[in-house]
């Protein structure tokens, strides 16, 4: 992935989100003002201007996403469900005493700037590549900032998340804190995906959780998106943001276990499947 350029991938789901709004029905799945604070975001951020935003919202543009569907089948919708499923598992966590919320490859994410001010006793932490979350600080300094909302710049693949943390002085590695990885997983190295587990569990107390998705892998160990993988892989990497890692969910307990958490299926609907992703909670 360019480090220079803000992520695309993020402005993609920024945008799918805005337009699902469009669709009859997804009110009733998409967290409350999620679509306008997306859309203020990014207008105020400089990503989109008024007009791409205005289209994001059309039948049009619901109608052109749908009709994409065919390549990743269930994704357009998918990315309701997996904004929901975030916010409900950070909800719960906050109400089962988690009292830091991090999300790690936030893009255009809106969580933490909605839930900040209703929690105010709760910390929320945001870190992205620097070119894209200081384009989404530009927004956010916009839209008004929140005292207990920190964003922080950092490279996942180049820094270890303990060390990023380390020099943040309001984190505190001790409490039940709520990790959140949203379509972050498969743009990662392997290595980096099993070190990031390991250093959650090292800057987090005990009954944290990891809220996370991540994309299935076929029996060639790759990602398996469908009858079309190859091509969508293909324009993945011709995008610069191509997906490095994938496991079976078979594998995913015992992946977890080796980075020090527990899989906690009961947190999840039947497979965990939504359209080509998996939604999945780690305890500790
Ligand atoms: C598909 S977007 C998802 C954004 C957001 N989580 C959401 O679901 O709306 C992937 C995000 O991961 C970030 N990302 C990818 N690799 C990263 C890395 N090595 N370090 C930090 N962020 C990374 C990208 O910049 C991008 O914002």
């Amino acid at each position: 992935m360019s480090r220079d350029r803000p992520s695309k991938t993020a402005r993609k789901v920024a945008l799918n989100v805005i337009s699902l709004g469009a669709k009859p029905g997804m009110e009733e799945v998409l967290p409350a003002e999620i679509v306008d604070v997306t859309a203020r975001l990014l207008v105020a951020s400089g990503e989109v201007g008024r007009g791409a935003v205005r289209f994001a919202r059309s039948r049009w543009a619901v109608a052109i996403y749908e009709a994409f569907d065919w390549m990743m089948p269930g994704q357009y919708e998918a990315f309701a469900h997996r904004k929901a499923f975030c916010e409900r598992q950070v909800r719960e966590s906050i109400g089962s005493g988690a009292t830091q919320v991090l999300v790690l490859g936030a893009g255009y994410d809106t969580l933490g700037w909605r839930l900040a001010s209703e929690y105010p006793g709760v910390q929320f932490f945001e870190i992205d590549q620097p070119a894209t979350i200081s384009r989404k600080a530009k927004g956010i300094e916009k839209l008004g900032p929140r005292g207990n909302l920190h964003l922080i710049q950092e490279d996942l693949g180049n820094r270890r998340l303990v060390d990023v943390l380390v020099a943040v002085a309001s984190w505190n590695g001790s409490v039940p804190s709520v990790v959140v990885a949203e379509g972050l997983t498969q743009y990662l190295e392997p290595a980096a995906v099993q070190d990031l587990f390991v250093q959650c569990g090292v800057v987090t107390g005990v009954g944290s959780r990891v809220v996370f998705t991540y994309v299935g892998a076929g029996d060639d160990g790759r990602p398996d998106v469908g009858r079309w993988t190859g091509l969508v892989m293909w324009l993945l990497r011709a995008g610069g943001e191509p997906w490095l890692w994938s496991i079976s969910p078979e594998e995913l307990p015992q992946f977890l276990e080796q980075a020090g958490w527990t899989y906690a299926p009961r947190f999840t609907d039947s497979s965990g499947r939504c359209g080509v992703e998996y939604h999945a909670v780690a305890l500790k």
